[in-house]
């Protein structure tokens, strides 16, 4: 095996090394104050919580096994987290929560940045301990790589000061839509909150998605902590569920990117890309009219691809019109089945997180253009 070498610019460069998550033990959490708000109200996790059915468990397990294989066989180095038993209860000085969630999407937790890998501050209780997953990996670079930098934003509180409560009680699909498209959202300013899958790598330029999961706060400690990026808050007011940017805005290679047609980025924020001749196109529809039983997701993990390099895609094997549009824009597409893992976190790119991209820091967005960067 080749020494260990952290260093991770984008979304699309070369993949050398990744983090391929697993499924064991996930749980359907307990409701608590930033779940109650994520869960659609026509979805069959309603008020179900509790360890997922063994055979499903099973199922996701095997899609992630294969995911792991065509990796490497492509001569990929992947890892694996140890998950750990996700049904034990939470309790900090300022919550309780009855059970954890799971550690099938590494990408949520996990945001690396050249050759640094930071643990996300997330705004569920539920993943409070999620990093702990990824422990023994971190702990291994850090031996590893001299240069590797391990690192942790803030833990948060999560106390009910980090929640509006009630805000969502009888809210109807129009009024979430509302409220997203005026960034008013379950979580407050209390405190630096964000997951990492709300964050969209672009060289020096770093995209965050303002949403239910991300907040202000988290951008601007983010702008502290990478002095050298530019940190621009995004928000794509067509989703009533604002949760994780890439099944919404998924860039393919460098000047390219896919945009959920349901939630386009806004004129206004658009022209930094236009003004560095950077291509939105309107991702192709799913194939699928539903998610899979017991999914947090929308239809549109049909976009949550996983990009090996300027040429090379990974997409859901069922998802016939994105890998028909992949093809189009000049992309191999590699079909894997993945639907069965969709339930425990997400799609191809949710369950994976970069440990080593070829490629250094580039700057794609010389022309900076006023009103998305959170410093002026
Ligand atoms: N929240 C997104 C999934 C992000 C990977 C959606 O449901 O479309």
């Amino acid at each position: 095996m080749s020494a260990t070498i952290v260093s991770s610019w984008n979304e699309f460069d070369p993949l050398k090394h990744v983090i391929v998550g697993r499924a064991d033990h996930t749980c359907i959490p307990p409701d608590e104050p930033a779940t109650q708000a994520k869960i659609p109200e026509d979805s069959d996790m309603r008020g179900m919580w509790g360890p997922r059915p063994l055979e499903t468990v099973e199922k996701a397990n095997s899609q992630l096994d294969t995911l792991a294989g065509v990796l490497e066989n492509r001569g990929i180095r992947v890892d694996r987290p140890s998950p750990i038993q996700w049904n034990q209860a939470v309790h900090t000085p300022d919550f309780s929560t009855g059970s954890q969630f799971g550690c099938m999407p590494p990408r949520d937790v996990i945001l690396t940045v050249g050759k640094e890998m930071l643990s996300a501050a997330m705004s569920f209780r539920c993943r409070y301990f999620e990093y702990l997953a990824y422990h023994d990996l971190m702990q291994r670079y850090f031996d590893e790589d001299p240069a590797f930098r391990w690192e942790q934003a803030p833990r948060p509180r999560l106390s009910d000061r980090s929640y509006k409560s009630g805000y969502f009680d009888e809210i109807t699909i129009q009024d979430r839509l509302e409220r997203a498209a005026a960034l008013d959202f379950v979580t407050t300013e209390h405190e630096p909150l964000f997951d990492a899958a709300d964050v969209c790598r672009l060289g020096r330029d770093l995209f965050c998605q303002h949403g239910l999961t991300t907040n202000r706060r988290a951008m601007e400690w983010l702008q502290r902590h990478f002095p050298d990026h530019r940190v621009h808050a995004i928000n794509f007011p067509g989703d009533p569920y604002p949760i994780h940017i890439d099944a919404t805005f998924v860039p393919l290679k460098p000047g390219l990117i896919i945009n959920n047609p349901n939630r386009r980025l806004p004129q206004d924020q658009r022209k930094i890309f236009e003004a560095n001749d950077w291509e939105i196109v309107d991702a192709a529809p799913p194939a699928h009219a539903q998610p899979p039983a017991l999914c947090y997701s929308s239809v549109w993990l049909s976009m949550n691809c996983l990009v090996l390099d300027h040429q090379t895609v990974i997409v859901e094997a069922s998802e016939v019109h994105q890998m028909e549009q992949m093809d189009q824009l000049g992309m191999e597409v590699i079909p894997v089945e993945f639907r069965d893992a969709y339930p425990f976190g997400g799609g191809l790119h949710c369950a994976t997180a970069d440990v080593y991209r070829e490629g250094s820091c580039e700057d794609y967005f010389p022309n900076q253009v006023r009103g998305t960067q959170i410093r002026r």
